[in-house]
């Protein structure tokens, strides 16, 4: 069930033509070509080397994986649901202590900002598993889980709730312990001789980083002129992260958590960079008013201050303008060491990051990664390193060496792209850098107002460059997953319900009358190819395949979310496996490209919300006739797991042996009654965020 707390506002001012028109073309030749995306492409698109690459990925010559599961029913229940023989347990719920000398939770505790900071966050949401030695890879590992936001009834229960949570100040301890809440936790998880996990207090692996934890700033943006605040006067050093969504992790063995709805935890009562309004920073009060602690005679190095980004110094050295302009990026994290401080990566744009997903790595080759912007009428973005992968930098789980420096080598130099997807089934990567040539004609700098050498000015304003350049406004992306045989992307488009009809006018947001203002985004967008619903409520799934080394791309749809009793089911969804607003993915690369994409949801649509509780189905794309989910192929997509009432089914991995399937579920309403996970709550809980374990009872590998 989908929570709202992603900032509606349409925030991106433009007239780039929507991926949505794109889309229906693709489908509607696929009822009548049984041929594939390969041949498909091949008939359709115009450049020959996409058409071979796309034909290549349809020649199954291998036996793509079988799913041995039925699909289990929608359910409505305050329970976790998997398939017969299946089991599902409780791991690190919120609130679980992550020392061995702090008390156990208690339903009726007291969460003070001081155990929040040694206890697992709240909200999970992205997370991976990080070995600590190849040998037990499967049975013990350093588990890091985003904490993407807060619960303020559950967080604040056994006081009847939050204290001014609309109006008024709040008390520094209330804030102190929600700041703590949110960002990321490290915690060693083992798997004891029951096949039952458990987590291990005191473990010094164990870690919080919070919204209050120093951080350093690298790539472009660091140590400009952009970044300087009162704390980091030189603009390389911020504190905390935020609102830490999807997820990613690197061949080296680090973690990447994603910055997502942070606009909203800061203000600015005054004047307004272009990014600010472009971003959607609030304009009166921060989302939990944080600011208005500020001044509490508890309140160390402005604390609080910082969230109120309203300039009152002759500089920017004197407040907190720039604080903002700290957030938004893509946080790395080394799991191994707790000796070293989270890095933001800046070289990989600002805005609202759903994840950061891996691409197809090739030695010799970048090293790249995607990324989208969710948001409604926002952009898809990727990544392409300036250094060629070198395998020796692989993670060796258990040796010593920098793997933030390393992360530096990949991470801080490169260039950033926006995608623009056409109507004939092709795409264009374009370039985010000063000389690139923007939709006028005008060098981006130019049109942004910038100097000629201001990498780090097109990274701050990343939103407004990706308008200027053309991007195409899609329905708010979120999750990717790239099937690392043959690197194609697929990505969840989860809703949109500013997506208009074909024909209408574009709208803009902040009062903006066109997209290359500066400071204004997309309020509306008409449907494109690849965006083709309007009021898009159910969502779908894109696919993509790089082709001309990576400069432009072929895409699909690979399936349109809907009820079954839709009378726009464009993939003949049954009431097995109606889904709506996909949001997790998960490409599981076992059998070797004939792998299965585990999908998720984070579901606000009616039609398939009365029916069931959010979930997650699989899907064997190579299983499939044509390659995509349509009225013929689509008894393949099978629901695997259901969630409790009021939940969204979010994160995921498996063990390396693909024995423990890891997932999350975020905001449930009146659950976890016990550490089964399947058992129905009886009365009320106080409601936990927390990672679920499915396994079989027979110990074998899950889904097939
Ligand atoms: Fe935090 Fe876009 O989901
Ligand atoms: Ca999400
Ligand atoms: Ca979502």
């Amino acid at each position: 069930m989908s929570k709202e707390i992603e900032d509606h506002r349409d925030l991106n001012p433009g007239t780039n033509e929507p991926f949505a028109s794109v889309l229906e073309r693709h489908v509607s030749r696929r009822s009548v070509m049984r041929g594939g995306l390969g041949l498909a492409a091949a008939s359709m698109l115009g450049f020959g080397g996409a058409a071979q690459a796309l034909a290549s990925s349809t020649s199954h010559e291998k036996t793509p994986l079988g799913l041995a599961f039925e699909s289990i029913a929608g359910s409505r229940s305050d329970a976790v649901v998997v398939p017969p023989g299946y089991t599902a347990q409780v791991l690190v719920p919120w609130g679980t202590p992550l020392s061995e000398k702090a008390s156990a939770w208690r339903d009726d505790l007291a969460m003070t900002a001081e155990r929040q900071a040694q206890s697992v966050g709240m909200h999970h949401d992205g997370m991976h598993g990080f070995p600590l030695d190849e040998a037990s890879a499967s049975r013990r590992f350093v588990l890091a889980l985003n904490n993407e936001y807060i619960d303020q009834q559950a967080l604040w229960a056994p006081q009847g709730g939050p204290t001014n949570a609309e109006e008024g100040a709040r008390p520094a301890e209330e804030s102190r312990t929600e700041i703590n809440a949110h960002g990321v936790t490290l915690v060693e998880v083992v798997k004891e001789g029951d096949g039952r996990w458990s987590h291990v207090p005191g473990s010094p692996y164990n870690r919080r980083f919070t919204s209050a934890t120093e951080m350093e700033l690298a790539g472009p943006v660091a140590g400009s002129a952009y970044v300087r605040t009162k704390f980091s006067p030189e603009g390389r050093l911020t504190r905390g992260t935020n609102n830490n969504c999807g997820n990613g992790f690197t061949p080296w063995g680090t973690y990447l958590a994603c910055e997502e709805n942070w606009p909203n935890i800061f203000v600015n009562t005054g004047e307004r960079f272009a990014d600010d309004a472009r971003i959607g920073i609030p304009t009166q009060r921060g989302r939990y008013g944080w600011e208005t602690s500020a001044g509490d005679p508890s309140e160390a190095n402005d604390e609080f201050a910082r969230f109120d980004i309203t300039p009152r110094g002759a500089d920017a050295r004197e407040d907190y303008r720039n604080e903002a302009r700290t957030y938004g990026y893509q946080v790395e994290i080394d799991p191994y060491d707790g000796s070293r401080r989270a890095v933001k990566r800046t070289a990989l744009g600002r805005f609202r990051h759903e994840g950061c997903w891996l691409g197809k790595l090739e030695p010799g080759k970048p090293v790249v990664f995607y990324s989208g912007h969710d948001a409604r009428n926002e952009y898809i973005y990727k990544f392409v390193s300036a250094a060629g992968w070198d395998p020796a930098d692989a993670n060796r789980p258990g040796a010593a060496y920098d793997r933030l420096a390393i992360g530096a080598k990949y991470l801080d130099e490169g260039t950033l792209y926006a995608a623009r997807f056409d109507a004939d089934g092709s795409g264009e990567w374009l370039p985010l850098t000063p000389l690139a040539k923007s939709r006028d004609g005008r060098p981006l700098h130019e049109a942004l107002g910038l100097a000629a050498d201001d990498q780090a000015g097109i990274i701050i304003h990343t939103c407004d460059a990706a308008d200027l350049m053309g991007a195409t406004p899609m329905d708010r992306p979120e999750w990717a997953s790239v099937d690392p045989a043959s690197g194609e992307v697929y990505i969840t488009l989860t809703n949109n319900s500013k997506r208009t009809a074909a024909g209408s006018e574009a709208t803009f947001t902040n009062g903006g009358g066109a997209i290359d203002e500066p400071g204004v985004g997309f309020a509306t967008a008409p449907v494109n190819e690849a965006n083709p619903r309007p009021d898009n409520g159910a969502g779908h799934i894109l696919r993509w395949r790089e082709v001309d080394d990576g400069a432009r791309f072929a895409w699909e749809v690979f399936v349109f979310g809907a009820a079954a009793a839709d009378a726009d089911n464009r993939s003949g969804l049954t009431e097995a496996n109606q889904f709506a607003s996909p949001d997790g993915l998960w490409y599981d690369d076992r059998g070797d490209g004939q792998g299965i994409l585990w999908i998720q949801t984070d579901n606000g649509y009616e039609g398939v919300a009365e029916h069931t509780n959010d979930q997650l189905l699989a899907v064997v794309p190579a299983a499939l006739e044509g390659g995509v989910v349509t009225p013929e192929t689509q008894q393949h997509l099978k629901r695997f797991a259901v969630g409790p009432s009021g939940c969204e089914v979010t994160g995921i991995f498996a063990t390396p042996d693909k024995t423990a399937l890891f997932i999350n579920i975020q905001h449930p309403g009146n659950w976890p009654a016990a550490e089964d996970a399947t058992t129905a709550t009886q009365g009320k809980v106080r409601p936990r965020a927390s990672t679920v374990v499915i396994q079989k009872q027979d110990g074998g590998p899950i889904a097939v």
